[in-house]
């Protein structure tokens, strides 16, 4: 089996390889190739060589993507994430493509990640740390508010959604939660409330559903203006969810009072590479810069040795799934075996 991983960056190679280093040696044998470019309209025909390809969150599989990568012999897309608005799944369908995701790695990750935006922008100190380095000891501008007491909205109660409110729970907030399937887990923790009416209710509102036509914008000028006025928004789920302009007009008026943001819209030309010697082009996310209260970080949330561990596992045991026609748990079609040719094996060294 030869899997080709694109966006891959060291630490991905080096939890990939460590996985692959790990596996059972009676396991069908897989060459791994790693390519540091990201898979698109662009780099798709680059693909001669490869059963499968490992992709992430900005890779980019659309139905041209996917008929390219068919044709070059491609029987498996495997993804190293969760969410799969990225593949169009119905021309993986109809291609008879094997499509599988990691849908869950370390859940606490994001959500302890999410706690880490809201304690950061309500105590402020992303501004803390710049001052005290400058000798500037001044506490003015710096007033948070205690969490104990305070109400929390967390819209999309899946696995991250409600370790997020169990870990606000824990600081003593009241927990209002918004989902279209009801969670028997949040039982305990908080009270589910129609989306506009937790609005209104929540000092600060942390985003956990997927990005669907049904929640792309589904924070706008229309729900931003029924926020309470002082809240604070994070957003660890996918750029998509919240309009962007939508926050700067809200941010303007002093009517959210701070904005975290670990994914963005237009991420896909930025995230995960430095473009410290550029010049940003995206108007909309150099004005969210030049705001105090917004904080931006890079898709990080899930950064942590624990899920990088699992999203490697993970993938090389759907490859393994799919290759050996094993049902896949994690299939996003309807489950596909990879006829690999003999002659495509490697010659394993005994
Ligand atoms: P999950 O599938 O366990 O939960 C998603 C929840 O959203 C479900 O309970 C679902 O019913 C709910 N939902 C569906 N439609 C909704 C709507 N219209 N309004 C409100 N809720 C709705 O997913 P999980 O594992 O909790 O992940 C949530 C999201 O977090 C993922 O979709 C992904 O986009 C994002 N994520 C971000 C990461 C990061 O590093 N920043 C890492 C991993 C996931």
């Amino acid at each position: 089996m030869r899997l080709a991983v694109f966006s891959a960056k060291p630490y991905d190679k080096a939890f990939i390889s460590a996985a692959h280093s790990a596996r059972d040696p009676s396991s069908s044998p897989v060459t791994i190739t790693y390519h540091d470019f990201s898979l698109d309209a662009l780099t798709a025909s680059l693909v001669t060589d490869a059963d499968a390809v490992c992709v992430f969150v900005n890779d980019t599989l659309t139905a041209d993507v996917l008929e390219i990568l068919s044709s070059n012999g491609v029987r498996a897309v495997l993804l190293r994430c969760a969410g799969f608005n990225n593949v169009d799944l119905p021309a993986a369908e109809r291609l008879g493509l094997a499509v599988a995701n990691v849908p869950s790695y370390s859940p606490e990750a994001v959500a302890e990640y999410a706690v880490a935006l809201v304690q950061t922008l309500n105590r402020k100190t992303h501004r803390a740390y710049n001052r005290v380095r400058e000798g500037n000891f001044a506490l003015q501008g710096l007033l948070g508010r205690t969490l104990a007491g305070k109400t929390v909205g967390v819209v999309g109660t899946g696995r991250i959604g409600v370790s997020f409110a169990r870990i606000m729970k824990g600081f003593g907030c009241t927990i209002y939660a918004y989902d279209p399937y009801p969670s028997p887990a949040l039982e305990g923790i908080g009270e589910y409330l129609p989306l506009e009416e937790l609005l209104p209710k929540s000092d600060f509102v942390s985003l956990h559903c997927p990005l669907m036509d049904q929640t792309h914008h589904i924070i706008n000028a229309k729900t931003l203006a029924l926020m309470r006025p002082g809240a604070m928004l994070v957003n660890t789920s996918r750029g998509g969810l919240v309009d962007t302009g939508a926050v700067i007009a809200a941010l303007k008026e002093k009517k959210l009072a701070g904005l975290a943001l670990d994914v963005y819209e237009g991420e896909g030309k930025l995230f995960y590479d430095d473009h410290s010697g550029d010049f940003i082009e995206d108007d909309e996310l150099a004005r969210l810069m030049t705001f105090p209260n917004v904080l931006i970080s890079g898709h990080q949330a899930f950064f942590t040795e624990e899920a990088l561990t699992e999203i490697a596992e993970c993938t090389l045991r759907n490859l393994e799934d799919v290759t050996l026609g094993r049902p896949c748990p994690n299939s996003l079609v309807k489950d596909r075996k990879i006829l690999v040719r003999r002659d495509s094996l490697p010659v394993r060294n005994v």
